[in-house]
């Protein structure tokens, strides 16, 4: 595992939007590899508390190496970003100074062919990335009918033929041959005939994508849980989202809408995207959108 290829996305843009003070208090809720986190303890400096969270106890232990040496103290919180407001409660910490959500699943969630999360992997359906959640992909697969599989195919995924798509995995459900990742990739080609295929990604990919939101209801009352958490931003405190699809963006874009009628002023009028450079270097950074908003001081 090489720092490279875990490169934080849009890292000196997120320090920047955060402009975290030296001996604050921070939240990164989405760990990951600690990339970001490391930058933001380097920010607080030596008297600088971060609270780290990530649902998925693996990149929790790739965070706790990563921090190891790093300045200032962590908290480490095994939870889903939903309960940040409750997990604050429990640390005894009122105010924070900044809070960053890097949205999404991370790269090595696609890399281990055990989590079931890419078409490219043979592997289980499985794609929760918190582990001790009980629904599988299967076992979503399995018990949600065939609007509600056209649905979230739509939805999550803006697949086009999602009626085609969801048909096909109903009979693959019936005649009990959908069972791995490589099944559900098929589902997708015999449901879309070569020339309807969109060229520019793998014909699977709107379908796993969706599939993987429902799983893990990454979307679920999303705009009102980043909500819930800026509240717990002190005066001149910033959130920071970074997002990869259109879901999650608008999730941010609503919550910051609402909050800026009630005591916070959204930085960036648009969303910040990644450079030219930083998207060549790594492509997977190429749909990032970051988003910023600041608690105003009289609140
Ligand atoms: C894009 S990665 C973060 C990468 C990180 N910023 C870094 O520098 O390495 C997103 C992380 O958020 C976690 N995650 C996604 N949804 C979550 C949720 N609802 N609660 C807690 N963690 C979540 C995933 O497990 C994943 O590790």
């Amino acid at each position: 595992m090489t720092l490279e290829r875990h490169r934080p996305v849009m890292a000196k843009e997120t320090l920047d939007a955060l402009r975290l003070p030296e001996g604050g208090v921070a939240v990164d809720a989405t760990v990951g590899h600690g990339g970001h986190a490391l930058a933001m303890l380097q920010a607080l400096g030596e008297n600088g508390t971060l609270v780290a969270m990530d649902w998925d106890e693996t990149m929790l232990e790739n965070a706790k190496q990563a921090l190891a040496n790093a300045p200032g103290r962590v908290h480490f919180v095994h939870a889903d970003y939903r309960r940040l407001p409750e997990e604050l409660d429990a640390l005894k910490i009122d105010r924070v100074d900044g809070i960053l959500y890097d949205l999404g699943v991370n790269r090595e969630h696609f890399e281990d062919p055990l989590r079931g999360f890419s078409f490219l992997r043979s592997g289980p359906l499985d794609m929760r990335m918190d582990r001790s959640a009980k629904e599988t992909a299967a076992a979503w697969l399995g018990r949600a009918t065939y609007g509600e599989i056209a649905r979230a195919l739509r939805e999550f995924g803006g697949e086009r033929h999602a009626a085609e798509i969801a048909k096909r995995i109903v009979e693959r459900k019936k005649a009990g041959t959908l069972r791995t990742t490589d099944d559900l990739v098929e589902a997708v080609l015999e449901a879309v005939p070569p020339h309807r295929r969109e060229k520019r990604i793998h014909p699977a990919t709107r379908t796993f994508q969706a599939i993987r939101i429902a799983v893990n209801q990454e979307l679920e009352d999303l705009d009102y849980h980043i909500e819930r958490a800026a509240e717990r931003l002190a005066p001149g405190g910033r959130m920071v989202t970074l997002s990869y699809h259109s879901g999650e963006d608008r999730a941010a874009k609503n919550a910051f809408r609402n909050l800026s009628r009630s005591g916070f002023k959204v930085i960036t009028k648009k969303p910040i995207a990644p450079s030219t450079d930083e998207v060549a270097s790594n492509p997977s950074a190429r749909s990032a959108k970051l988003r910023c908003i600041e608690r105003n001081e009289e609140h």
